[in-house]
């Protein structure tokens, strides 16, 4: 019995020895350990040993199952060591790295935060609006009815159930009205879409910024200041505002701003729409919320909208409003 046990003591250390892969040691150790195996075997004889010699026999079989069970392992750390020495020599590790492409902040998006930080400063919150929308958030709440001319400037995508892409971002006012009481002072940046040929200068998808204001006593000195405070943030000091009149459904009476100011080459740009909440639409908020927390007899408001990709685009010297929506990282690269 003990000659037995060293034979396979001898044999199976030569053979884990001799293992030139995983393999091939997991196949010496199924024919050692595994449950047919010599080793396994051995100890199933054990009924055969006299009494009297079960205890040191026992012993030897112990001692050998870990002798090899330890050998074994020895040997898969040697073969994996051989493995990463292989891997490794093929390695130059002087050769230069691959960097990383490093992302940068679109210049819309610089605009954008620039803006709602100034406008934080005085108190407004940011507020959002689906881009999918009812006819009533985009046009009928906004006192433009459906046989009113203003709809085909702004004609817009329709989808089969009625609703729309929305043509402007007022339509956060009136979501935000639905659902809010006053005093309201909130920004809505977006995107908004119109059925436009898509050239230089118009996409038929652009970005605009909203602002809505509405307490008791809020007048159109209140609408000139905030704008003007914003502009001049944004501009510099030296920089002119002209509030030209003009008509909104929405609004009454209504401006469009005119900026004059060196960032913008000193020449005026018509940049935005504002004027005072027209008591029309605090009158359809009214009869939707079904009470008079917007009753114009007891608040007012003004509102303001302002598209971004052309602001940017002359901050930043873009010559084709489509480079903006691109993604060309020889364009988008140069604003790192
Ligand atoms: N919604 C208008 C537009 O898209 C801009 C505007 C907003 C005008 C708010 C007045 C008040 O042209």
């Amino acid at each position: 019995m003990e000659s037995q046990l060293q034979q396979i003591r001898e044999e199976g250390l030569t053979e884990i020895a001799a293992a030139s892969s995983l393999a091939a040691l997991d196949s010496v150790r199924v024919k050692m350990l595994g449950r047919a195996g010599s080793i396994s075997l051995l100890s199933q004889s054990m009924k055969d040993v006299a009494k009297e010699n079960r205890p040191r026999f026992g012993k030897l079989l112990n001692e050998l199952r870990e002798e090899v069970t330890s050998s074994l392992e020895k040997r898969v750390a040697a073969l994996n060591a051989e493995t990463d020495q292989v891997l490794l020599s093929s390695l130059d590790f002087t050769l230069p790295g691959t960097c990383p492409e490093l992302g940068a902040v679109h210049p819309l998006t610089r605009l954008l935060n620039r803006a709602v930080e100034v406008f934080r400063r005085m108190g407004f919150v940011l507020a959002e609006g689906p881009d999918i929308e009812t006819e009533w958030h985009c046009f009928d709440a906004l006192n433009t009815p459906a046989d009113h001319p203003a709809r085909n400037e702004q004609d817009t995508f329709y989808l089969p159930d009625g609703r729309l892409l929305r043509t402007h971002t007022s339509t956060i006012q009136t979501r935000v009205m639905e659902s809010q009481i006053p005093p309201i002072r909130v920004i809505g940046p977006g995107a908004a879409y119109r059925r436009d040929e898509v050239d230089a200068t118009h996409l038929a998808q652009f970005n605009q910024l909203e602002g809505l204001y509405v307490a008791p006593d809020v007048t159109l000195a209140d609408l000139k200041g905030t704008v003007s405070f914003f502009f001049c943030e944004l501009f510099g000091s030296g920089t002119e505002l002209r509030f030209r009149p003009h008509f909104f459904p929405f609004t009454e009476p209504s401006y469009e701003i005119d900026i004059r100011t060196q960032a913008l080459g000193n020449r005026w740009m018509e940049l935005a729409g504002c004027g005072m909440v027209d008591p029309a639409v605090f009158e359809a908020v009214s009869a939707r919320r079904g009470d008079r927390a917007y009753d114009p007899e007891l608040i007012s408001g003004f509102a303001f909208g302002f598209g971004l990709d052309r602001l940017a685009m002359n901050l930043t010297s873009i010559p084709d409003i489509r480079m903006l929506v691109e993604n060309d990282m020889r364009f988008l690269s140069q604003f790192r």
